[in-house]
């Protein structure tokens, strides 16, 4: 359940968006900080998840400042972000390639995409069923999803030391090199996110196959793959 003193809804989608708008000058430099760089080693093995072939067109779905986006194509891939905040475009050195919309109400075809990628959006989302569906239209039938968010590790050490350095440490070096109420608000978002059982279940009934559900750095991070019928 998500904390109650989350905003849901319109209002989380105008809270994200300036959110987002707000902390984009910085927001490359504090992801590697905060993750030791091990971001970009998830977003690699995302990437490398999708297993389609050089050339292949990929969505990157929110891409914020591009990151996906620069890698995708390092990778071997044509691929084209979308994100709603224009602040975070703005602040991509991709930015001529970004396209500004609403994983809501995609601005794209129908089938017009091999594969999908999303970085630590869905619990940014104020709904997940109208995204996976706009997911299933836009891609082209045995397009590939591999969605990429944070996760809460299991074993019971890991889970301590986590929630100390996610929902302490966090915002404290957000605040001081960026901005304290985002940084707070990132850790505390994970209970948007409904647990991978749900969200596998969500996804079949959208009408993706052979999904799977991949924990990352002993589950500090979780991976969703799927293929669309
Ligand atoms: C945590 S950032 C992740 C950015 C990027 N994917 C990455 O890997 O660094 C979440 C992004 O989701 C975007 N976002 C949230 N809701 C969105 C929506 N409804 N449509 C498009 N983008 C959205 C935000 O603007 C933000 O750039």
């Amino acid at each position: 359940m998500p904390d109650p003193n989350l905003p849901i809804g319109t209002e989380k989608a105008a809270f994200v968006k300036e959110m987002f708008d707000t902390i984009s000058p910085n927001y490359d430099k504090l992801n590697r900080i905060m993750t030791f760089s091990l971001d970009q080693n998830w977003r690699r093995q995302t990437l490398r998840s999708l297993e389609l072939p050089a050339k292949a067109l990929i969505l990157d779905l929110a891409c914020g400042t591009g990151d996906f986006v620069k890698l995708a194509r390092h990778e071997g891939y044509r691929c084209v972000g979308t994100d709603f905040s224009f602040g975070m475009i703005s602040h991509s050195q991709l930015s001529d390639d970004l396209v500004v919309s609403d994983a809501l109400d995609l601005s794209f075809k129908n089938d017009s995409f091999d594969g999908v990628t999303c970085g630590f959006a869905l619990r940014n989302f104020t709904e997940l069923p109208p995204v996976f569906q706009e997911l299933a239209r836009v891609l082209n039938s045995g397009g590939r999803i591999a969605l990429l968010e944070v996760a809460r590790p299991q074993s019971l050490v890991m889970r301590a030391g986590h929630g100390i350095y996610f929902n302490r440490i966090v915002p404290f070096i957000g605040g001081l090199l960026s901005d304290k109420k985002a940084y707070s608000y990132l850790p505390a978002s994970v209970s948007y996110l409904p647990p991978p059982a749900s969200i596998i279940e969500l996804l079949v009934k959208t009408g993706f196959y052979n999904v799977s559900h991949k924990l990352l750095t002993s589950g500090a991070a979780q991976l969703f793959t799927a293929t669309k019928a």
